[in-house]
């Protein structure tokens, strides 16, 4: 094999998706000790404090309480190198979450042991479902109180639709939780509550499942009995079918507790055993659509993520590159689809504690890449500047909002405020075809908030939010370029274009969408757009 396939089947990004305070923090952090990244408890979630400044970036974040550590997250175990990438919690920034699955291989989803699917884990799995990510199951907290997992298996089938296989079985759960079988090879991993949180060992001792010398663990023969029957039946489940799980059907199941760091080595050998590495990627290269594989020369990849204004004196962005081919080296030009070079002198790779800059990068790699505007959210980059990626949509907005400077002479700084927001993919903004207003549109209500906040501080700019004449908006295209701009001139009032400059169509409601689609049956009215 040659050394950048080797590199690259070295590889695993994934991504951990649950409803807020099942444990995802928790989990991120006791993985990132597991594989012996950071060696402290509280480094993941008390952002900057501890922490040793290392390079001019750490020490921005720490000053400004933001963390860009948490967008990327680079752990080794077992010889893979393994890519975290952070996705937000909240509903609201689905639209966010979506973008950073697409530059995900898998992913991990957490369950609270005592409440199961819960409404946002149903809002992440549909995210996932909308590429079929292969995710495995962590059902977390079994140091509490928790369900019957043979319910909580019931409903992940139920209300997902994935087929599940334990891969593990647990015992009792609370003050009773004394462990969980391995199913493959029937060995018990005892659970022996850490003195204190200090502790970090994360090996489970091993007895088996069978024989005598479990019963002293268990020192109740009913329990006992009753365990090893339920084992019996979780064995029924079946087989773990990896083509099953790649393509997103089945999910193997894990469970343990986070806090307690139970089974969070397992979850990382599982990553290790079965989460796909970097794979086959579908492109358009030159008009033409083929695949590239992580072991293609040319070195190619997207930006799926933008954070600006890490230093507010210099408006600086930085990219989050997703590598999916070639050998890259620092220094490199590569070039955007649109033709635009980027010479990427300063790629930095993020570890927990650490940036360090990268000399070589390959596919399943994330390079940040300081910049100071010229790379968007869905910018593919390659050094032909020919590769163009599938993109990566917008969604249609469900809240519009007109922007006003309270100050009419600040009317530019806000335009420059939101496009650069725009572009960051915070929200999205629209300029109707009459009058000077921008509209911004998001998919949830609080990324409207973290916009007027950010301009707010990041900007200085006092700006007004108004409920503007319509309430969502959709993506025109047709075929017959003279048609569309007939409805274009025709509906002034309700048309306006996207920062892309693509045409759109801003309605007072659905329904006024589905009856101008009826009267206009050749133009497509669409709910997501790809960027070209
Ligand atoms: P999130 O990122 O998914 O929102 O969840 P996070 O890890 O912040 O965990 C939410 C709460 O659940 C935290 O408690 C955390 O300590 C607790 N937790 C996480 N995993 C486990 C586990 O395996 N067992 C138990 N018993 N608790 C767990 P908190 O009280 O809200 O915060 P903190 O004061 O402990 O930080």
């Amino acid at each position: 094999m040659a050394k950048i396939e080797i590199e690259a089947t070295r590889r695993r990004v994934f991504a951990i998706i649950s409803h807020p305070d099942a444990g995802k923090t928790t989990l991120t952090e006791n993985m990132l000790l597991a594989a012996g990244a950071i060696h402290q408890a509280g480094q993941v979630a008390a952002r900057g404090e501890a922490r040793r400044t290392r390079s001019d970036w750490m020490k921005i974040e720490q000053e400004r309480g933001i963390s860009v550590s948490s967008s990327v997250m680079t752990f080794e175990h077992m010889e893979l190198i393994f890519n975290l990438l952070d996705t937000p919690g909240h509903e609201d920034f689905s639209e966010d979450t979506y973008r950073t699955l697409t530059a995900a291989d898998s992913a991990v989803m957490v369950l609270d042991a005592a409440k199961g699917i819960e409404p946002q884990t149903l809002k992440l799995f549909e995210v996932c479902r909308l590429r079929d990510i292969p995710i495995i199951t962590f059902i977390n907290k079994f140091d509490r109180e928790a369900r019957d997992p043979f319910d909580t298996l019931a409903e992940i089938e139920d209300k997902l639709a994935l087929d599940v296989v334990p891969m593990q079985w647990p015992a009792g759960s609370g003050r009773r939780f004394k462990g969980v079988t391995d199913l493959a090879s029937s060995d018990f991993l005892r659970f022996e509550r850490p003195e204190e949180l200090k502790d970090l060992s994360f090996i489970a001792n091993k007895t088996p499942l069978a024989g005598d010398e479990i019963n002293s663990f268990f020192d109740d023969d009913d329990f006992l009995e009753e365990y090893r029957e339920e084992v019996e039946l979780a064995v029924e489940y079946g087989e773990f079918n990896a083509q099953s799980y790649y393509e997103g059907h089945m999910t193997p199941v894990y469970f343990g507790s986070a806090l307690r760091r139970f089974g969070v080595l397992e979850l990382i050998n599982a990553l290790a055993q079965f989460a796909p590495g970097p794979q086959a990627e579908k492109v358009k290269k030159a008009g033409q659509d083929l695949e590239i594989t992580p072991a293609s020369k040319e070195v190619a990849g997207f930006v799926f993520k933008v954070q600006a204004n890490m230093d507010l004196n210099h408006r600086d962005r930085v990219a989050f590159l997703r590598l999916c081919s070639g050998e890259f080296k620092r220094g490199m030009k590569l070039k955007t689809a649109e033709n635009k070079t980027v010479s990427v002198h300063n790629p930095i790779l993020f570890f927990a504690q650490d940036r360090e800059l990268a000399d070589n990068a390959y596919a399943g790699d994330v390079i940040g890449i300081p910049n100071h505007g010229a790379l968007r959210v869905g910018d593919s980059l390659s050094e032909s500047g020919k590769v163009r990626f599938a993109g990566i949509p917008n969604f249609a907005p469900e809240i519009l909002r007109r922007a006003r400077p309270i100050d009419p002479l600040k009317a530019k700084h806000l335009r420059k405020a939101l496009e650069s927001l725009a572009e960051e993919g915070v929200t999205q903004l629209f300029r109707p075809a009459i009058g000077s207003d921008m509209i911004v549109g998001a998919v949830g209500a609080l990324q409207i908030d973290v916009m007027a906040e950010r301009i707010k501080t990041e900007y200085n700019l006092e700006v007004l939010f108004e409920v503007p004449p319509y309430s969502t908006a959709r993506w025109l295209s047709c075929d017959d370029p003279v048609m569309l701009d007939a409805f274009l001139s025709k509906n002034r009032n309700n048309s306006g274009e996207d920062l892309d400059g693509a045409p759109v169509f801003l309605a007072k409601s659905t329904w006024d969408v589905g009856y101008a689609q009826e009267k206009n049956p050749d133009i497509r009215f669409l709910t997501t757009k790809e960027r070209k």
